[in-house]
């Protein structure tokens, strides 16, 4: 064979081979982060995650696409922790109540009321040795802890004025599975009503239950306001995530996209925690503005009624919660019971 066409026909070979090889790699499937949440788009966790789609996205060129499924599409709160622990979906982001139904009750030491007094206090917590040993006891359950990312913090609905902690008694109202939630109902005289978000509105429409607690933003996206008569800013607990993964779906991506990943959720959790307070302000506002829901403004004489009434909550829970937990929290914050 002559020379020359010897060395194009292997060029020829070679050139081939790269581009199938070129071609295979364009043509690999990118890795797939489903991300199953129950809260609308318009809100803290919905706008965290398409924040977290785009910057996964395009800081990995494609390699992992991220879908996000809002509103409870994909799991009602209640089952998406065992979709997680399946396989079913890599991502959650789900409400820190979620954590004690999983066995780790320790994080129920957000659902204590009155225990944090702004956003600020409580990324001391989060942001601290607290936060981390928290995401530590989650590896046994299959699951590797992100981020934590804000909500902000409670009001009370009911179709009659919340005034006074004995204003609740009898009332029906829903809370998410929790037991430190169960006694703060308790502790007011309510009828704690454990229930899946996305059912809370019906349940409000047909007289199910009288009332819950919620965010401004969780209230105003699901409409509660437009079946309630009056929501008392309370701000009497907190309501936050912490977004979590698939531990073994985490640990076998490779090396460089992990890195990327952790780098998007990054700055995912900046804008996500930068602008929560501005979206519950804003949904109140929204609220306010629709003159569906009456808004009732606590004194500071009934603020510290609700408060009275709620914080030996606190005590009531310690063996469960873990007066360690409790106490380091206390101690990050100045909080003084
Ligand atoms: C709830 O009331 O269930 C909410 O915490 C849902 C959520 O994820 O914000």
């Amino acid at each position: 064979m002559n020379n020359w066409r010897g060395i194009s026909i292997a060029a020829g070979i070679v050139i081939a081979a790269s581009i199938a090889v070129a071609g295979n790699a364009s043509a690999q499937a990118p890795i797939v982060v489903k991300f199953s949440h129950v809260v609308a788009v318009d809100t803290p966790k919905g706008k965290g995650a398409e924040a977290f789609k785009k910057f996964a996205e395009q800081r990995t060129n494609g390699r992992v696409k991220v879908e996000v499924y809002p509103n409870s599409q994909l799991f009602k709160d209640g089952e998406e922790m065992e979709a997680l622990q399946l396989g079913s979906v890599q991502m959650l982001a789900p409400s820190l109540a979620k954590f004690g139904p999983l066995g780790v009750r320790e994080f129920e030491v957000f659902d204590l009321p009155f225990m944090f007094d702004n956003y600020a206090e409580l990324h001391t917590v989060t942001d601290g040795e607290v936060g981390k040993s928290l995401f530590r006891k989650l590896e046994s359950k299959g699951i590797v802890g992100l981020a934590y990312w804000d909500n902000g913090f409670k009001v009370m609905s009911a179709n009659k004025p919340l005034r006074t902690p004995e204003d609740m008694k009898g009332l029906k109202m829903r809370i998410q599975s929790s037991k430190v939630l169960t006694d703060e109902m308790r502790a007011l005289g309510a009828i704690p009503q454990v229930m899946a978000f996305s059912e809370v509105y019906q349940a409000m429409q047909t007289g199910v239950v009288d009332g819950s607690e919620n965010t401004p933003s969780n209230m105003f996206t699901q409409k509660h306001h437009e079946v309630q008569k009056y929501i008392t800013l309370s701000d009497h607990g907190y309501i936050g995530y912490a977004v979590i993964v698939n531990k073994k779906f985490w640990d076998g991506l490779p090396a460089d996209v992990r890195t990327m990943l952790e780098s998007a959720m990054k700055d995912a959790t900046k804008g996500a925690n930068e602008f929560a307070k501005k979206d519950n302000d804003d949904a109140m506002e929204a609220i306010r503005k629709s003159g569906k829901s009456e808004i009732i403004t606590l004194t500071a004489a009934q603020k510290s009624a609700w408060k009275k009434a709620l914080v030996p909550v606190h005590k009531e829970n310690e063996s469960r919660v873990g007066k360690d937990t409790i106490e380091a929290v206390y101690k990050t914050t100045g909080f003084k019971p």
